[in-house]
């Protein structure tokens, strides 16, 4: 069984047919999703959806393109959301993300150090987004003594990676894993897929990223949980082991990861 383990099911691009797309997951055989919070704006949403469906967890956080609209984000904020159900695991996304003109570093930081803080009180994971400000991210990351936020346990993934191989390692070092989405497939990709092939698998999560990041052969079309299928057998591919495998490690690390969630 494979899960994915960052997607934005509540997206209005879901809205006519999840229970078409949560069937399609489970008959491609991925039996658990995160549904990822990129505002608190999204979190009513996500609640109920963890609610309707058993194999949906969900995450409370706000993506670093949307902290304008949260500058005053505390730890309380978070803490009260994660505590309307047990069925929120994790905090996230947050990050940086200096891709975009305009973006706010100082705010950025400031949030991120929020989310960070409040994964250390409530023994949550981190759901990790990282664009361009990789320095930053490993100068906070320190500063906030992220590796030791939850005893003897990994602080949290790295969403989605598409960073240098610098990054990569000292987020590794720092006890987080590495999440492996459709980018891993693409023809362009080439430099990511020499990164990847060295992580050992212990240290590797899947994810779609949906609607968006839709694997080769699926590329240009809307991303959805089932397609976490492709971007697995890519990764056996470039490792040159067994699908089973791929399958059976990463699933056991995300467990592992989101242990607020029954394996
Ligand atoms: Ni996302």
């Amino acid at each position: 069984m494979l899960v994915d383990s960052h997607c934005h099911l509540i997206y209005p691009d879901f809205q006519k047919d999840i229970k078409d797309v949560l069937h399609r997951a489970k008959e491609a055989g991925v039996e658990c999703m995160l549904t990822i919070c990129a505002r608190l704006s999204e979190f009513d949403s996500i609640l109920d959806f963890v609610r309707t469906y058993d194999q949906l967890y969900g995450t409370v956080g706000v993506h670093p393109h949307d902290v304008k609209d949260y500058p005053e984000l505390s730890t309380l904020d978070l803490k009260e959301r994660v505590q309307k159900s047990s069925k929120i695991v994790g905090l996230g996304e947050c990050g940086l993300d200096y891709y975009y003109e305009g973006y706010n570093a100082p705010l950025q930081k400031r949030i991120l150090a929020t989310h960070i803080e409040a994964g250390k009180k409530l023994d949550l994971p981190l759901i990790i987004h990282s664009r361009e400000g990789e320095h930053d991210m490993i100068k906070l990351f320190d500063e906030t003594d992220v590796s030791n936020n939850r005893t003897g346990k990994s602080p949290g993934v790295i969403h989605c990676f598409s960073g240098t191989k610098e990054f990569a390692y000292k987020a590794l070092d720092r006890g987080f894993y590495i999440s492996v989405s459709g980018i891993a497939t693409f023809k362009k990709s080439d430099d990511l897929r020499a990164i990847l092939k060295e992580i050992p698998l212990e240290n590797l999560l899947v994810e779609t990223d949906a609607p968006y990041l839709a694997p080769v052969p699926q590329r240009g079309k809307r991303n959805e949980p089932a397609f976490v299928v492709h971007t697995a057998k890519a990764l056996a591919e470039l490792k040159g082991i067994s699908f089973k495998k791929v399958e059976q490690v990463t699933t056991q690390n995300f467990y592992k990861l989101f242990d607020k969630i029954p394996a």
